[in-house]
């Protein structure tokens, strides 16, 4: 498969300071000189902390490593764990669709996928929420066919139950992983054979699911608040993780009243997501033009360059207060509407985000970030 970068990339790419932290504990592991040797627990960070890696992300890496870019650039695009394309908000739904799954209904599942998220793998649906892919054998043939979702396996699927998964996700749940025909694991599906006497003993889950429905982080984006940020032989004198700016934002904003004048009679035009296509949700009130003539700087809002703030001045916003306001429809209809960005608002909450900035505080991401 040709694997290319996006040809939408963000102006910008900073590990939260928690994750920051956690890198540079990685790099410890090896000796000087060795340090290239991180390059893939640090790519996955960065594609964990953005859900997709892009340029800037993957020459952050690079730099940080003291590694040509097209070192860095060659691990990226040969592993086909690496997103070089944005992912929904979401979850990035992978299809199984080698031997055994194409066998046992595959085709069906990326059917699904086709209708329900787009027509084409690595395309935003259009709220922003999925994007899917097919990918080779995830080593759970027995329980084909299957597909990897965020962290965890969902197996012995059917279109019906992708579906239910599909719907559950997009309400924020976080559905059952394991398999989905009533089977414990892998046994025949017509029951034990054998080891029956465990049957009555043993836990209602088997212990994968078990322990994916104790964490709860199947399609959780890492945010640093993780622990331990720092590596183990670094003892109590290792560096102390900083607060994540999701940590300090985690908080849903509630909706901050709109400031006198945020409406206009006439709104400036949105750019539509796709021509000839509506997008969900409803449209905010838009600006012709920043009060006073003087935006604020949106760029302090993590996941906001220079292109967004652009394309979003375009849309008639320039203010935190706007964002800050705007209700879960809104929210929709503004991340279908940023083209090459979708699902950015959610993804980065920038709501929370807004509020607080609106209020006249910092994030920790406006306070380290250089604009
Ligand atoms: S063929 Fe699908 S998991 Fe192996």
């Amino acid at each position: 498969m040709l694997r290319r970068l996006a040809s939408h990339q963000p102006e910008s790419f900073a590990f939260t300071p928690a994750n920051q932290a956690w890198a540079e504990a990685q790099i410890t592991k090896y000796p000087e000189g060795r340090q290239a040797s991180a390059i893939i627990p640090l790519l996955w960070r960065a594609q964990e902390q953005e859900g997709w890696l892009s340029r800037p992300a993957i020459e952050h890496v690079a730099d940080m490593l003291g590694m040509a870019y097209i070192r860095a650039l060659e691990v990226a695009t040969f592993y086909f764990m690496f997103q070089l394309h944005p992912v929904g908000s979401v979850a990035n739904i992978q299809i199984c669709g080698t031997l055994s799954c194409m066998l046992s209904g595959a085709e069906d599942l990326v059917a699904t996928c086709k209708s329900r998220i787009a027509p084409q793998p690595h395309t935003v649906s259009e709220d922003g929420k999925f994007s899917w892919e097919e990918v080779e054998c995830l080593g759970a043939c027995a329980n084909a066919p299957m597909a990897q979702i965020g962290k965890d396996y969902y197996e012995d699927l059917t279109p019906e139950i992708l579906e239910r998964i599909l719907d559950e996700l997009a309400a924020g749940k976080v559905p059952t992983p394991g398999p989905q025909n009533g089977r414990y694991a892998s046994e025949p599906a017509s029951g034990l054979t054998s080891l029956k006497d465990h049957e009555k003993d043993r836990m209602p889950q088997n212990a994968s699911v078990e322990l994916a429905l104790a964490l709860g982080d199947t399609v959780k984006r890492i945010d640093g608040t993780e622990v331990p940020l720092t590596a183990p032989w670094q003892g109590k004198g290792g560096k102390p993780a900083a607060a994540s700016p999701q940590a300090e934002t985690a908080k849903p904003a509630e909706p901050a009243p709109a400031k006198a004048g945020t409406a206009a009679p006439k709104a400036a035009e949105p750019e539509p997501a796709d021509s000839g296509e509506t997008a969900p949700g409803t449209a905010p009130a838009r600006l012709e033009a920043a009060r006073d003539g003087k935006p604020d700087d949106l760029k302090k809002i993590k996941g906001v360059g220079p292109k967004l703030e652009a394309m979003l001045h375009r849309m008639g916003f320039f203010h935190y207060d706007q964002i800050a306001g705007w209700t879960a429809d809104e929210i929709a209809w503004v991340d279908a509407n940023l083209e090459g960005f979708k699902g950015r608002v959610t993804r980065d909450n920038w709501q929370a985000q807004a509020k607080v900035l609106a209020e006249g505080g910092e994030t920790e991401f406006s306070k380290r970030a250089k604009y």
